[in-house]
């Protein structure tokens, strides 16, 4: 039953709760003073001085293969979190917020920009197209959005200029080469340059001297390679320039240290929530390598694309479907016939509106994957998971579930290292009885039909983590927190 007692897993830790205990440990941990650039700044985490504790933290990560739903739980967090963080990927994430049935579609602004009174912050570990974050900004502005003075941009963040694309549309479609099905927004080439040690930061990107070298220097060098291998015609790097030192004027008041600034909103007491992008099995380590983003999508992300230590975080809270999906090629498991034939499978295409919220690509659906949210689960620490479109599953009389993975008739707890290693991979499905009636809109876990709360039940016991949240359907409102979730985030219920 939801809200019970929670048994320590030894995949899925407790939940710290924020006891003077664990803030006494944080505080032994990081020590009272931290030293930032000239400025130093005392941290104090003594619980006596009362509002000088450190504010609490939570990461929010995508369990799956992305499109888990985490724009929407970002939202509801909100409510009470005063800061929210991006910390990974770019504007090939598109995060869907529905507010009073009013849709925002959110790349690269975090989802904070919603509550005026809220900060968002994209983050170092972020590669921002400059040209697609303005233009984001001008939709939100048009939109009454208020993004000046509370929308911040770190130096740090990696550029990603148009031969990033470039190569990447080269690569995706040359023989030999493993086709990814990308979003082709430059991903991709802009975090190989960053690896490389030859990328363009936000920070450069203002320096208009060493914009027009780096650009002269790169095109040349891209152009050469790109017409090497792939024949692209090559790009003019004078045009180039022109564009991006006017973008970067643009962009220039909204860039911080952000690093900074997260560290001094905590010490000030100040909430933060990670807003992940992509997801578990995007994650270039963890997920279905090469079949994945270039970035780290998993929670250890949060620390090194914000600057805020890894000693800071307190919540990791997983977003998965009540199924699966999975847009661009890859292994999955539990998929439902492909995106070709399967009447199940284009059934709940079509009542979870699984399209792409950005390139309107259909996803490939299947069934939830209880292995692979076991292995998010010990990868990513979490302690909470927020279930997401239980209302798309309401139609059914009963619900198959992957609980475990064979290999040559063998069941195995291990996750494949290739993606080669999942063709040979087999899932045990048990059926779930289902609840033939609608949930949608219900706000508590007592209205959920008996079926819907053993569902719940069943991937708690499973996953050894507790369900904090259910989504019944697209928009903020429609949304149950479990009381337990509510006093640990410091959430409002209701
Ligand atoms: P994200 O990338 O993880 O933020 O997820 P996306 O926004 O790409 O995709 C999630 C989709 O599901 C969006 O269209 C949301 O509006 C929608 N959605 C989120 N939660 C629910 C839910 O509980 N029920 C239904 N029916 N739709 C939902
Ligand atoms: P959000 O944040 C789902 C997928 C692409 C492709 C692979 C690599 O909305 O959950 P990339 O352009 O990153 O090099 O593509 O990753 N992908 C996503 N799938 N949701 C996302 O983001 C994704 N971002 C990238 O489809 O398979
Ligand atoms: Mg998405």
């Amino acid at each position: 039953m939801l809200g019970r007692t929670h048994q320590a897993s030894p995949i899925f830790p407790v939940s710290q709760s924020y006891s003077a205990a664990a803030a006494q440990a944080v505080c032994a941990t990081l020590g009272r003073a931290a030293v930032c650039g000239r400025a130093i700044f005392q941290v104090e985490f003594s619980l006596s001085r009362g509002s000088a504790s450190r504010g609490r933290t939570a990461v929010i990560v995508g369990a799956q293969w992305g499109d888990e739903g985490k724009g929407k739980i970002v939202d509801v967090l909100t409510q009470t979190f005063s800061v929210v963080a991006r910390y990974a990927g770019g504007h090939n994430a598109g995060h869907t917020v529905i507010i009073n049935g009013k849709k925002f579609i959110l790349q690269l602004v975090p989802g904070g920009i919603l509550r005026p009174e809220c900060i968002s912050v994209v983050g170092n570990g972020v590669v921002i197209d400059p040209l697609a974050f303005l233009k984001e900004v001008a939709s939100l502005r048009a939109a009454g959005v208020k993004v000046d003075g509370n929308l911040f941009v770190s130096s740090r963040a990696q550029v990603i200029l148009p031969y990033h694309r470039m190569m990447e549309l080269g690569s995706e479609n040359a023989p030999g080469r493993v086709k990814i099905g990308t979003t082709s927004r430059g991903i991709g080439p802009a975090y190989e340059d960053k690896m490389g040690r030859r990328g363009l930061r936000v920070a450069d990107l203002l320096d208009s001297q060493l914009l027009r070298t780096h650009i002269e220097n790169a095109c040349r060098e891209k152009n050469m390679i790109a017409h090497a291998l792939f024949n692209s015609d090559p790009l003019d790097a004078d045009k180039m320039f022109g564009e991006y030192a006017d973008a970067a004027e643009q962009i220039a008041p909204f860039v911080r240290d952000t690093a900074l600034l997260l560290n001094h909103a905590l010490a000030e007491g100040k909430s933060i929530v990670f807003e992940g992008a992509q997801g578990t099995m995007l994650d270039i380590d963890h997920g279905t390598y090469p079949f994945v983003t270039s970035s780290s999508s998993t929670s250890g992300g949060a620390a090194t694309g914000t600057g805020v230590p890894p000693t800071s975080i307190d919540t990791v809270i997983g977003i998965t479907k009540a199924y699966c999906t999975r847009v661009g090629s890859g292994p999955f498991p539990s998929e439902l016939a492909g995106l070709q034939g399967g009447a199940q499978g284009e059934d709940l295409r079509k009542r979870g509106n699984e399209y792409g919220a950005v390139t309107g690509r259909p996803r490939r659906t299947g069934w939830l994957d209880l292995p692979l949210l076991r292995y998010a689960g010990m990868i990513n620490g979490i302690s909470w998971l927020v279930v997401t479109k239980l209302d798309v599953l309401d139609h059914l009389t009963e619900i198959p579930v992957c609980v475990g993975h064979k290999v040559d008739g063998k069941e195995t707890d291990e996750v494949p290292a290739q993606a080669c290693g999942y063709e040979k991979l087999e899932c045990i499905y048990r059926k779930m009885p289902g609840w033939a009636s609608s949930t949608q809109a219900i706000r508590t876990v007592e209205a959920l039909p008996k079926a819907a709360r053993e569902y719940l039940a069943f991937i708690e016991k499973e996953t050894g983590a507790r369900v904090g949240m259910i989504s019944t359907g697209p928009d903020r409102e429609q949304t149950i927190l479990v009381p337990d979730f509510i006093s640990e985030l410091g959430l409002k219920s209701g």
